[in-house]
């Protein structure tokens, strides 16, 4: 594996390559990450990871400062799994001082994250534009767990017309079913045995959904406050259609099976985000 930080050397190197699939992260991995890189390496004969922490998908009071940056750990664990180049570029070969063009993604990214991370998607989407322009990549694979990333990006690359396969993962969870995560580290050993909760509310409406429950409001109100009731400050709970997110029509008319439950909530001071599927389907999104 090459560690490649300037973006002409990546030019170079990937010039070579035949069918290029790309893995973009923020670093700190764990096994989410891995099984990524795994759908990659079925994807291309070159297997590109990016580690960058990007300011600009941060608000002001978010923790860009303390990100766990763990590039040395990263990078052996990537050269373990097989991963052909490593890009990691420095802040300066990433964005011009100041970075004046943004992508203006659509008013869903107003919505879920975006309502509570303002400028959230401005900052993902400028970020995975430029990556996918410096990596050019065949396939770009994106995990479940951040499902509005991956819809957005989806729609993203549709809509500029750009030439890559985007493969989806499904979420890697803890046996107790938390959702794993970087800012996992943030939890302290109490919080760790509170955080599954997250988890179990959101599974807990997407089964009473597929029992045949279409209140979805009451559902999610309940959720809210049982998380509330046990120390969390829940942004949202949120039922959506699967397709697009938008809110399922109230007198539940959209078929269960379509439907996925949401959720970002802040135990002490780690904010978790997760979802699910009111029916699992394995490699759809
Ligand atoms: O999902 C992430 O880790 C980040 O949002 C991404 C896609 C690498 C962009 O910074």
């Amino acid at each position: 594996m090459v560690v490649i930080q300037a973006a002409d050397a990546l030019r170079d190197r990937l010039a070579q390559a035949e069918r290029v699939a790309f893995v973009p992260t923020m670093g700190n991995l764990h096994a989410g990450h891995m099984s990524l890189v795994e759908i990659a390496r079925r994807h291309g004969d070159c297997v590109v990871a990016s580690i960058f922490v990007n300011r600009l998908q941060f608000g002001p009071n978010e923790d860009f400062d303390r990100y766990p940056r763990t590039l040395e750990a990263d990078r052996i664990e990537l050269e373990q799994r097989g991963v052909d180049v490593l890009f990691a570029p420095r802040e300066h070969e990433m964005y011009p001082v100041p970075q004046l063009y943004r992508v203006q993604p659509p008013p869903i990214a107003d919505e879920l994250e975006g309502a509570f991370r303002p400028g959230f998607f401005h900052g993902v989407c400028t970020v995975v534009l430029k990556l996918f322009n410096l990596v050019q990549p065949d396939v770009a694979v994106f995990g479940k767990k951040d499902r509005q990333q991956l819809k957005i990006v989806r729609g993203m690359v549709q809509q500029f017309n750009l030439p890559i396969h985007i493969e989806s993962a499904e979420t890697v969870r803890a046996d107790d079913g938390l959702a794993l995560a970087s800012r996992n580290n943030y939890l302290s050993a109490t919080e760790r045995v509170e955080a599954p909760r997250l988890y179990r509310t959101l599974r807990a409406i997407a089964d009473e959904i597929a029992e045949g429950r279409t209140d979805y409001a009451n559902l999610e109100a309940s959720g809210r406050a049982d998380l509330a009731k046990h120390g969390w400050k829940v942004d949202y709970i949120a039922v959506r259609h699967g397709l697009g997110l938008r809110i399922p029509h109230p007198e539940g008319l959209d078929h269960p099976h379509l439907l996925i439950v949401l959720g970002a909530a802040t135990l002490g001071s780690t904010r978790l985000i997760d979802n699910v599927d009111v029916v699992p389907k394995d490699g759809e999104d």
